[in-house]
């Protein structure tokens, strides 16, 4: 069943009318309808499919290549959700003209409705060119995983006045350069509550507290697919990952005691064709 198409002032109202956004992460067909079919506002083809499909240890690696070919199959999975096209390390930062055109192709070939970039003020002039092209930009401050060696690892981001005063004026000038959302990642929750007050775009929060206008989540990690990193602000709803490894122990124990398959997984034959069969096997 397809559901109505979430739009960009669909996301815009939600704040406005002090409704909590919903934001997951997906990156294949068969996610994207089971995740489209339970109401989320927006799927973010997220850059962390290089660490959790790609098996990569971080998002610096990942390449549009990558980026596309899983935005083509949640394209084809999702039908209401707002789809959002993470774009990876190195395909906006070096030049403004190249951030627009692989920007479009989100748009053009894989069936994004928007782009992802991370960074703040000095993104602003590629998002500004971005969004003059007709294709809505959401930001992404704070924690920014494809800066995470300048950074100097995955840490919480703001927890100074004065680093909390600068991603606000990042936030600030995100907002001025056309972005529609913005999300707050491991930031203190009053210092993501303070900006989301300030802004008169939507923040979506993944380890940024409640005071946001909307919460992300990594796919795996929601579901207990991934314990290779488990940040702080990660809840479990699920633990699929230990149900995929019981399930495949008991197919792997039936298959060897021949329990698998039994008669109902089985096509049976005619039974005069059957004998017809053994009679001429008998004979060779
Ligand atoms: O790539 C990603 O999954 C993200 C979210 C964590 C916001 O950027």
């Amino acid at each position: 069943m397809s559901r109505k198409k979430v739009t960009i002032l669909d996301i815009q109202k939600r704040k406005q009318k002090g409704v909590p956004i919903t934001m997951l992460t997906t990156y294949d067909f068969t996610a994207a309808i089971l995740v489209d079919r339970a109401d989320i506002d927006i799927i973010l083809v997220g850059d962390s499919l290089g660490m959790v499909m790609l098996g990569y240890s971080g998002t610096t690696q990942v390449t549009m290549d990558e980026m596309l070919h899983h935005c083509k199959a949640v394209a084809r999975g999702a039908s209401g959700a707002l789809l959002v096209g993470d774009m990876p390390f190195m395909s906006y930062q070096a030049d403004v003209a190249e951030a627009v055109r692989n920007a479009g192709r989100f748009l053009k070939e894989a069936g994004m409705d928007c782009v992802k970039l991370e960074g703040g003020r000095e993104t602003a002039v590629s998002i500004q060119a971005i969004v003059q092209a007709g294709i809505p930009v959401m930001g992404h401050i704070g924690l920014t995983p494809q800066t995470v060696s300048q950074l100097g690892g995955f840490r919480i981001q703001g927890k100074t006045a004065v680093s909390a005063q600068s991603l606000l004026e990042d936030a600030l000038a995100l907002q001025e350069a056309g972005c529609f959302a913005v999300v707050l990642e491991a930031i203190p929750a009053t210092v993501a509550s303070h900006i989301s007050q300030q802004l008169t775009i939507p923040t979506i929060g993944i380890g940024a507290g409640a005071g946001c206008d909307g919460q992300v989540l990594v796919y795996h990690d929601l579901l207990g697919l991934y314990d290779r990193l488990q940040p702080r602000f990660v809840k479990q709803y699920g633990a699929l990952g230990e149900a995929i490894t019981t399930a495949v122990q008991t197919y792997s124990e039936e298959v060897r005691s021949r329990t698998f398959p039994a008669k109902e997984h089985t096509y049976p034959m005619n039974e005069e064709e059957e004998a017809a069969f053994l009679a001429a096997v008998a004979e060779r």
